[in-house]
């Protein structure tokens, strides 16, 4: 489209942070994972990719899988064909990336780009939650079921049946849809993507752009 948990108890709410703001929060997190050597990813990564985008209690924190070779060449998430559809999908919604922020449930490569583990998941979630607890979203959009297998800390997800309907992420307000590399590979999946990224524009009364007409070609 030019296109347009879970653990303990709930964040800390209010809009604004302590002595430490969430961009600043964020550069000490990403240079502490930076170090990370807790599993098998890091003896096969590039770089490490944190994240990316408004640390500063954006509207939409959007959450992937893992890096791809491209994100581990460039250190940076969602840059490769499925991240380009991700761009779409956030300008079709009226934003830019710079406005959301960006990020996955691991941040170190899967060799092949396998999906994660379990075990590679439970040991690189924690940087997520700090990476939540410190930009504050207003709400979260897990792409795919890997993102919403780590996010409710369920083994067995449906995305299919998932997908459109809202739950919350220790108390953040989250949304399941369709990963971009689905749509990519589906793209008659992307008209029920853009209806949930509808659904999320609602919940935050911002206007739907009117992209009705270009939301499947310019997803493509
Ligand atoms: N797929 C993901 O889940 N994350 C990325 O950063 C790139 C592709």
């Amino acid at each position: 489209m030019a296109f347009t948990e879970n653990c303990a108890g709930p964040f800390e709410g209010g809009r604004m942070h302590g002595a430490e703001g969430g961009a600043l929060k964020l550069r000490r997190i990403a240079e502490e994972i930076k170090e990370c050597r807790k599993c098998g990813l890091a003896v096969s990564r590039t770089n490490t990719v944190p994240g990316e985008g408004n640390a500063e209690n954006p509207d939409v924190m959007f959450i992937g899988e893992g890096p791809g070779a491209d994100e581990d060449t460039s250190g940076r998430p969602f840059v490769g064909r499925a991240g380009q559809l991700l761009t779409k999908m956030i300008s079709a919604m009226g934003y830019s990336r710079e406005d959301v922020f960006i990020a996955n449930i691991v941040k170190c490569r899967p060799p092949n780009n396998r999906v994660p583990d379990s075990g590679e998941m439970v040991l690189c979630m924690p940087w997520l939650f700090e990476q939540i607890s410190a930009v504050r979203p207003k709400c979260i959009v897990a792409l795919g079921a890997t993102a919403l297998k780590g996010l409710t800390g369920r083994e067995s997800v449906s995305i299919t049946r998932e997908r459109g309907v809202w739950t919350e992420f220790r108390g953040i307000p989250m949304l399941p849809t369709f990963h971009p590399s689905y749509l990519l590979r589906a793209p008659l999946a992307k008209k029920e993507a853009w209806e949930d990224l509808k659904s999320v524009l609602r919940f935050l009364g911002r206007p739907i752009p009117d992209n009705s007409g270009r939301v499947k070609s310019n997803m493509r």
